[in-house]
């Protein structure tokens, strides 16, 4: 057995219909996903959902339904999203599912019994939107709360605490040796500054079970269920259990049952997540899996977040971007490419029709497409679609390009890999404007040069396709598919000079990218 490379996302609580920020990161994901299989790593991908707590409570109560049901009905949006997105998922994760309740229940259990949990009892100011206590440094100047917190009531509870603040300087020290842990550096300052400046306070990781009952019941008190951050985080390690991880079932005192093929899953390699989520799991989840005796995850890889037109995106405004409606009228790729494309992965995001619309034109019809048509087109029609003779002329340059985009892809860099990338796209099509090969066609005398031109550009089509697979892999396989290739560019090795053989034939040329005159609803 070896060691997967396992990568996982945030799981979305489905108290909603899932929008833009949402698709981004299993978008961001599934490319690192991709790129790892392309480069010949065995791969582990996992998303899914969120479904405890009380905002999922209070979503399903305001539709008089029971949270079962509506969670039932929600995850098939959700899970025809990451259809839509073509996510290369391995498994999908609900938290309401019995391998996961069984998975937290152990945790809990062996947690308690050594000795990481204490009772008390706390009075404080509480807000249920939230779902957290607030302090005094929370209200306004004014006295009272802001409105981001909504109804904020005063309560008198007891319940279980985790203990963290022992852990503080042990964290400080981890995240300082392990420079690569938290990513990008400043967000790793960011944890580091946070710790630094304040002492943690014990995380409170239980709910009465009389304000709250969605939620997972604490196996050593049936008053009590578990709080949602502690129940959701686990979702990483339940599937490395379910999957028959052997690290995993050992540090749980009660695993789960044997699994008919074992996977070696845990640590996880990148666990993907936005900035709002940064301290549940550069701060609360290192010390839980310290506690349970399992090794740190090797990078938490944190994204920014999207905004619409300069504007938060929001419901009530109407200000969102719907990635269905986008997909249905673009193309999944033309969505997949924008998001990666327009950001990198760390700093804030701001979508706007118009900057989507003229990516879509300009980089992908007008520079992606056109090199991939006219060059096939023009092998069509002087060559009757027969590859010619080998050339190398523009061998040097693809190389060059290839290992660019490894390095990028083997750093995680996709917005850096697509720059890259597009460098020999732009190179090629002014390559095409050079060499000129329709005014070749009609010397007699050149023929030879224009085989090798014709040589050359459609070896280059084919070797974007390779390097564009983790990103836009239907285009990809539809350029395979024109050059008359069988099976997918999925193989990074494929990307190697030369690949397009003497004598074969190509398919037929089609647009990859049609030109669309309407504006985006
Ligand atoms: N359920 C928790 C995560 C638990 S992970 C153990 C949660 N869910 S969420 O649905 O609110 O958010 C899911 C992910 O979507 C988070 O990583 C969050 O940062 C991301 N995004 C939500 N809105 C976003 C944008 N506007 N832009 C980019 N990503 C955003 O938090």
């Amino acid at each position: 057995m070896s060691k997967c490379f396992y990568i996982t996302t945030a799981i979305d609580y489905v108290n909603g219909e899932p929008h833009v920020g949402h698709a981004y990161e299993k978008v961001i994901a599934d490319v690192i996903a991709r790129a790892r299989r392309s480069l010949g790593a065995e791969v582990f991908f996992l998303t899914g959902l969120d479904e405890h707590g009380q905002k999922v409570q209070q979503a399903a109560q305001g539709q008089n339904k029971s949270p079962q049901v509506y969670c039932d009905e929600l995850s098939v949006v959700w899970k025809s999203l990451a259809t839509a997105l073509e996510l290369t998922l391995d498994d999908f994760v609900r938290t309401t599912e019995p391998r996961h309740k069984q998975v937290v229940q152990a945790i809990l259990s062996k947690l308690h019994a050594a000795g990481h949990f204490y009772k008390d009892a706390y009075k404080g100011f509480y807000s249920t939107k939230e779902e957290t206590f607030l302090t005094e440094k929370d209200r306004l100047p004014g006295g009272t709360f802001p409105a981001q917190y909504g109804e904020v009531t005063e309560l008198l509870e007891e319940n279980y605490y985790f203990k963290l603040k022992d852990q503080q300087e042990w964290l400080i020290g981890y995240i300082e040796q392990n420079p690569g842990f938290i990513q990008p550096d400043y967000r790793r300052n960011e944890v580091l500054g946070f710790l630094k400046n304040n002492t943690l306070e014990d995380l409170c990781i239980t709910r009465p079970a009389s304000r709250l009952n969605w939620g997972i019941p604490v196996p050593f008190d049936p008053n009590f269920v578990t709080y949602v951050w502690f129940d959701a985080l686990v979702n990483y390690i339940t599937i490395p259990a379910a999957q028959g991880d052997p690290a995993v079932n050992s540090a749980l005192n009660t695993p789960l049952p044997a699994a008919p093929a074992p996977k070696e899953l845990w640590p996880a390699d990148v666990h993907v997540i936005g900035k709002d989520i940064l301290k549940f799991h550069a701060v609360y989840w290192p010390i839980m899996l310290k506690a349970m005796g399992l090794p740190q995850p090797k990078q938490i890889l944190v994204h920014g977040w999207w905004q619409k037109e300069g504007e938060k995106l929001s419901k009530t405004t109407g200000n969102v971007v719907d990635p269905i409606a986008v997909i249905n009228e673009w193309g999944i790729d033309a969505f997949r490419f924008y998001v990666v494309r327009e950001l990198a992965i760390g700093p804030d995001g701001n979508w706007t029709d118009a900057g989507f619309q003229s990516r879509y034109q300009a980089e992908l019809a007008n520079g992606l497409g056109n090199l991939v048509n006219r060059s096939l087109s023009m092998l069509k029609r002087y060559r009757n679609g027969v590859v010619p003779q080998r050339s190398d002329e523009l061998a040097a340059e693809t190389a060059r390009v290839i290992a660019e985009t490894r390095a990028h892809l083997e750093q995680n860099q996709l917005q850096a890999a697509l720059l890259s990338i597009w460098t020999l796209v732009t190179h090629a099509n002014q390559y095409v404007d050079r060499t000129a090969p329709f005014r070749l066609a009609k010397d007699p005398a050149q023929a030879k040069r224009l085989d090798e031109v014709l040589y050359n550009l459609a070896e280059v089509c084919r070797v974007l396709a390779v390097l564009l697979w983790p990103f836009i892999p239907s285009t990809t396989e539809k350029i395979y598919a024109q050059l008359g290739l069988t099976g997918s560019p999925e193989n990074f090795s494929q990307a190697a000079w030369g690949g397009l053989t003497e004598g074969s034939s190509i398919g037929e040329p089609a647009a990859l990218f049609p030109r669309k005159d309407k504006p985006t609803a």
